[in-house]
């Protein structure tokens, strides 16, 4: 099967990536490096197995090329991470709508099978106990940047949601919890990571607000077997999915956690929400996924314990690196 993945070279991308290689297919990749980084398929690539066509995913004349001959499609490209969308609001906008529609456009011509990574932040203040795909969203004013990411992913699950109601795209829309793993970068705000390494070199560990917020943490490994098992379930076409895994921490706990896996006695460090986001800045106290729709669909649910994620991204980051 020839598979496309936009966003193939980032963090979770490049994990499907490995995963379709691992299993025969073969697989194009669109990104602009411009989170991703291409050693991260590299050695697929230099293979072979990969092709890697650099440039936008919303470009014409990157995206018709590489939808030749193609019968799975992930869309993954978007602007991600809190700092990113903070630091360029207009350009994330574009990106997460021009991309989207795109891809959509061209795999409803063509009928191509299709799975769209939304996020569990177009919940935004919902902090039901656990939040289900029919749930309200709610946000805040759009005069606060962060809601940005969120409403524009939302917007994106509409795009996709009406491609599949008037011109029949076979696609399914998955909204990610936290996920984490090897190759996340903590430079764009990803919390795991970040902890991780500063543990690592001994630095305070950065809390933002209190630490009483509480999140949940789900393996990248997990998440990619899960959207592997997604696009082979004819019942998930047409259809919102959570995918996440629902045991809860708080952040303080987590900081703590990782101190305790990594062998560090490195402090914790709170740092209010004002410095590190700037004026205005807001956050959900909690975000807990429902995976019984999940679970109905492909019979499993994300399991792996966060102790064993926290082990392997410490693996992944040697000191001063
Ligand atoms: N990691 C998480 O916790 C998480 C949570 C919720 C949703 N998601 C979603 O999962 C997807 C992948 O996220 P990730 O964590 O791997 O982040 P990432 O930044 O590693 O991946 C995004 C990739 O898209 C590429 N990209 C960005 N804009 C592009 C464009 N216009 N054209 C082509 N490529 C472009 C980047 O270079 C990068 O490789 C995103 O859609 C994101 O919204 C991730």
């Amino acid at each position: 099967m020839r598979v496309l993945v936009t966003g193939g070279a980032g963090f979770v991308g490049s994990h499907l990536v490995d995963a379709h290689v691992a299993r025969g297919d073969e697989v194009v990749v669109v990104d602009d490096l411009s989170t991703g980084r291409l050693q991260n398929i590299e050695a697929h690539v230099s293979e072979g197995r990969v092709r890697f066509l650099e440039g936008k995913a919303e470009d014409p004349a990157v995206i018709e090329p590489a939808f030749d001959g193609v019968e799975l499609v992930y869309h993954l490209a978007a602007a991600v991470g809190v700092f990113q969308i903070l630091a360029h609001p207009l350009a994330s906008i574009r990106t997460n709508l021009d991309a989207s529609s795109a891809v959509f456009e061209r795999a409803s011509a063509r009928g191509i099978r299709t799975l769209f990574t939304s996020t569990s932040e177009v919940y935004g203040k919902n902090v039901s106990d656990a939040l289900n795909e029919d749930d309200d969203t709610i946000y805040g004013s759009t005069r606060v940047h962060r809601w940005l990411y969120a409403v524009s992913k939302a917007t994106d699950e509409f795009l996709a949601l009406a491609h599949h109601q008037e011109l029949g795209l076979p696609v399914t829309v998955v909204r990610l919890f936290n996920t984490t793993g090897p190759r996340q970068t903590g430079a764009y705000g990803m919390v795991v990571p970040r902890f991780v390494r500063q543990a690592i070199e001994g630095k305070p560990l950065t809390v933002y607000g209190d630490g009483g917020q509480l999140r949940c943490f789900t393996n990248v490994h997990d998440v990619v077997a899960a959207l592997m098992a997604l696009t082979a379930a004819p019942a998930a076409i047409g259809a919102v999915v959570n995918v996440g895994n629902p045991r809860e921490i708080s952040i303080r706990d987590l900081a703590a956690l990782v101190c305790e896996i990594v062998g560090s006695n490195s402090p914790v460090e709170l740092v209010d929400y004002e410095s590190a986001y700037g004026k205005g800045f807001e956050d959900m106290r909690r975000r807990v996924p429902d995976v019984s729709r999940l679970r109905r669909l492909i019979g499993f649910v994300p399991t792996t314990p966060l102790e064993d994620t926290i082990k392997e991204i410490a693996r992944g980051i040697a000191p001063g690196r």
